[in-house]
């Protein structure tokens, strides 16, 4: 159905080496047709392949259409993709929209949004300079957590937006969002302010901190979330 599947890793090899192939004996029968016999040398890597093969973020937004079709998607009012810069070297992750987002149809926008808002004032960032979005892109009865098929649903679309924004570094906002993208079922309170890598490609730095909704309720905890904002401002060259 999708791009998704069609994007792994996996899969990009494979066409990586099709298409080499290809190439490959494009440029044989032109040499031939001059009357040389040896192959130029010149490869595509993997990376080159990967640039040329990536979606836009608007191509993501095109392709998910009304939703993932999972059990979150006939109770939403709006479906809440993501809102920001498609060129952010900072995303930013949630778990799923709440009862404003629903309404706005955008990410962060209520209390725990305004509290987001501020801490990336405080990093000297404004919101449409990074990229903000969620897990799951339709709220959840009663704001409950998402329910493991759901993610596994939807999660796609977010490893194709992560594809097309290519971040240098994103921020895990609460334990769901930090267990899909790293993979790891650790506590956040043990987890949070170490640099990990995205599981999807073993390579893009995450930063798992407190979701700013668990702020609201433990204020107490705005000064370790401090500290992992410094850690990731210092990983993009920023003032500290
Ligand atoms: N909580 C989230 O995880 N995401 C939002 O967009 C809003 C609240």
């Amino acid at each position: 159905m999708f791009i998704v599947s069609a994007y792994s890793s996996k899969r990009v090899r494979e066409e990586n080496k099709v298409r080499q192939q290809f190439l490959e004996s494009e440029y044989l029968s032109l040499w031939r047709a001059y009357g040389f016999w040896e192959l130029p040398t010149k490869e595509l890597s993997l990376q080159d392949f990967e640039q040329s093969a990536r979606p836009s973020v608007d191509e993501v937004r095109e392709q998910m259409g009304s939703g993932c079709e999972c059990a979150l998607c006939p109770q939403r009012k709006n479906l809440v993709f993501g809102s920001g810069s498609p060129t952010a070297r900072l995303m930013l992750v949630g778990e799923a929209p709440a009862a404003e987002e629903d309404a706005q149809g955008l990410p962060f926008v209520g209390p725990a949004g305004q509290l987001l808002t501020k801490i990336l004032e405080a990093m000297g960032l404004k919101r449409e300079e990074v990229y903000l979005t969620n897990v799951v892109k339709c709220r959840p009865p009663q704001n409950r957590v998402p329910a493991p098929e759901e993610v596994s649903s939807c999660s796609p679309f977010l490893e194709e937006q992560i594809r097309a924004i290519a971040p240098e570094m994103i921020i895990a906002l609460g334990t769901t969002a930090f267990a899909t993208l790293v993979e790891d079922d650790t506590p956040l309170a043990e987890s949070r302010g170490k640099v990990r890598t995205l599981a999807w490609d073993g390579k893009t730095p995450v930063m798992p901190t407190f979701h700013p909704a668990y702020l609201l309720k433990h204020p107490e905890a705005k000064k370790l979330v401090w500290e992992d904002m410094k850690t990731v401002m210092a990983f993009l060259g920023a003032k500290v």
